[in-house]
């Protein structure tokens, strides 16, 4: 099976940075690519901050948060990728720019290695497809916030091969995750399931005239969520589930996938949760 040495980030977002602090803790040697070296640089931060936190905590050595900060190397520059036996895509969740990089990537890196996709919702068969290489492409499919949640989709395209999906799969349990294996159907298994559940959501703040914060409690308090749906999808980002619904609706035409007006709504206004400061509710930091 291929050995990981090295593995590649493309986009350090919130996503990616999340992935590249699970492989530089779990003692990868890690190129982080973004577009600009200032993006980088605060994707260094991100990383930096919740090892900190971790050290801060007891559950982590000041030596070991070093250790793991220096096998981060950033970069601009997609030929840096060159010696990488894995690379993970993390860009926007568009399919032109997703095909664009991976025809560069199989351009770029050794035949041998694996390209992944963290896509959510577009077609992994369809990204592999860009490539010479379709057989060693997967999917591999985090949820936010990507360490602290266990679970990663590990997907098999049309054409993917064994061995390089079992590599993908190794290495997810390598960086301390519980992946799962499933195939490239729309929205995977758990936002096939997740994103119409939201969605149910969202309808019911207008059909029940129920606030947000009540719709937050009776889930959280009488479903057992570990947070509610109008904080998830704050956390996940407004914009981010919208554009996943759309993708999924477009995909099965069931009515439940698309995506609910008042988000369609808050999006269109600037209201995208977290990451903005203000969507269901509001944040200082
Ligand atoms: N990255 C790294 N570390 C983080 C972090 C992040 N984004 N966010 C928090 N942390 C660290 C912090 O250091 C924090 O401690 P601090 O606040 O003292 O600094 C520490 O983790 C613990 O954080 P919390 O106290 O907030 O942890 P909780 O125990 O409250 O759990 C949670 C937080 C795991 C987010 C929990 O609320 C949960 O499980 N929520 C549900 C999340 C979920 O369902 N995600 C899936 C979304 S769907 C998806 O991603 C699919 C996609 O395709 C759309």
């Amino acid at each position: 099976m291929t050995e990981i040495g090295k593995v590649g980030i493309v986009g350090l977002g919130a996503m990616g940075a999340g992935i590249a602090q699970l492989s530089v803790e779990a003692g990868v040697e890690t190129v982080g690519r973004e577009v600009t070296a200032e993006l980088g640089e605060q994707a260094r931060d991100r990383i930096g901050h919740f090892l900190t936190r971790k050290v801060e905590k007891g559950v982590l050595e000041a030596a070991a948060r070093d250790a793991a900060m220096s096998r981060l190397t950033l970069t601009t520059e997609l030929e840096e990728l060159g010696g990488c036996d894995l690379v993970i895509e993390a860009i926007v969740e568009e399919l032109e720019p997703k095909r664009d990089l991976f025809a560069e990537l199989d351009r770029i890196v050794s035949p041998e290695a694996v390209l992944a996709t963290n896509t959510s919702a577009l077609s992994v068969t369809e990204i592999a497809a860009a490539t010479s290489r379709p057989e060693r492409v997967v999917g591999m499919h985090f949820f936010n916030p990507a360490p602290l949640m266990p679970l990663v989709e590990i997907v098999r395209a049309e054409l993917t091969e064994d061995e390089p999906f079992d590599a993908a799969f190794a290495f997810g349990e390598r960086i301390g995750k519980t992946p799962i294996r499933c195939f490239d159907t729309p929205g995977f298994v758990v936002n096939r399931v997740l994103i119409p559940l939201l969605n149910d959501c969202i309808r019911v703040l207008d059909e029940s005239r129920v606030s947000p914060e009540d719709l937050d409690k009776g889930l959280k308090h009488g479903a057992g969520w570990p947070m509610g749906p109008c904080a998830l999808v704050d956390l996940v980002g407004i914009d981010v589930h919208v554009h996943a619904s759309e993708a999924l609706y477009e995909k099965t035409r069931e009515q439940r996938m698309a995506p609910p007006a008042r988000l369609v709504a808050m999006r269109n206004a600037g209201l995208l949760g977290r990451k903005s400061g203000r969507g269901f509710y509001r944040y200082d930091d």
